[in-house]
């Protein structure tokens, strides 16, 4: 699979213009366990503290129901542990979701990104994550020949985004994750396209990282039969970016 990939990069790269810089991405491997790790993709929105590295966690806001939080590095709690789960033809046609194990039994937690019409209660203006009971809504890790594997929301274009949000479960600040859908809809009807980044939140991509899928006890609700091997990450934070692009 890796070599299908370096292949593929090595022609698209020769029928590049020969002008063009030879394409060059960060190496990634095969797992079908990964953590997610936000990469600010527009480093002057960043939060302060900077956000950049941190990683997807839940906070509990009910017996089933969690939000989908950042939590800084070096936490001694590790990050939530995700599969893509569905069958080759379910990955391809977008309708894999995003699962993590969670209670005892181990059962699926599924992230649940509000379509463009649902929006936060408190923060109108926002689409919010959830990891909750059940499969979640079609979310994949991009494939070839997307450069970069990031989690991709297949409800709509558009990007995560961090922000500093009270929960209202616990009545105070967390970095919550949220959903940004752009819209291309400029006066009279013209193309014009908006990114929609909520006033004080910062766009990120959710970066896998790669680490071992665990395996379930017998008595387990979930089941890693259809976790998906996706491309991932070693270690994100490590990476420098700006060696990196076409
Ligand atoms: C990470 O963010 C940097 C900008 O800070 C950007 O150049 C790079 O392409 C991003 N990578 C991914 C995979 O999001
Ligand atoms: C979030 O807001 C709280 C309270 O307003 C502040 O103390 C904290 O530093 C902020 N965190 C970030 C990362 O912006
Ligand atoms: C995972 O994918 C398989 C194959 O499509 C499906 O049968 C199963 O219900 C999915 N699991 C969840 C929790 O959605």
């Amino acid at each position: 699979m890796h070599n299908v990939l370096i292949l593929g990069l090595a022609a698209l790269a020769a029928a590049a213009p020969a002008k063009r810089q030879v394409p060059h991405y960060p190496p990634t491997s095969l797992s079908n366990g990964f953590f997610l790790v936000a990469n600010v993709t527009d480093p002057s929105l960043d939060l302060s503290p900077s956000i950049n590295g941190w990683v997807f966690q839940t906070a509990h806001t009910g017996p089933p129901t969690n939000a989908a939080v950042l939590q800084a590095p070096g936490s001694s709690v590790p990050g939530r542990v995700f599969y893509e789960n569905g069958t080759a033809e379910q990955v391809h046609y977008g309708q894999s979701t995003v699962i993590t194990d969670g209670a005892t039994p181990p059962t699926p937690f599924g992230i649940f990104i509000q379509s463009p019409t649902e929006f936060d209660i408190t923060y109108p203006t926002e689409h919010d994550l959830f990891v909750n009971a059940g499969p979640g809504t079609p979310s994949r890790i991009t494939d070839f020949p997307n450069p970069y594997p990031i989690l991709q929301n297949n409800q709509g274009v558009g990007t995560f985004v961090a922000c500093n949000n009270t929960v209202p479960y616990y009545g105070y600040k967390f970095i919550t994750i949220n959903y940004a859908y752009a819209t291309f809809e400029g006066p009279d009807g013209g193309y014009e396209y908006h990114a929609n980044i909520p006033e004080g939140c910062a766009p990120i991509n959710l970066v896998p990282q790669c680490t071992t899928l665990n395996t379930l006890p017998p008595d387990a609700y979930a089941s890693h039969e259809f976790a998906a091997p996706v491309r991932c990450y070693d270690d994100v934070a490590a990476i420098d970016w700006t060696q990196y692009g076409p």
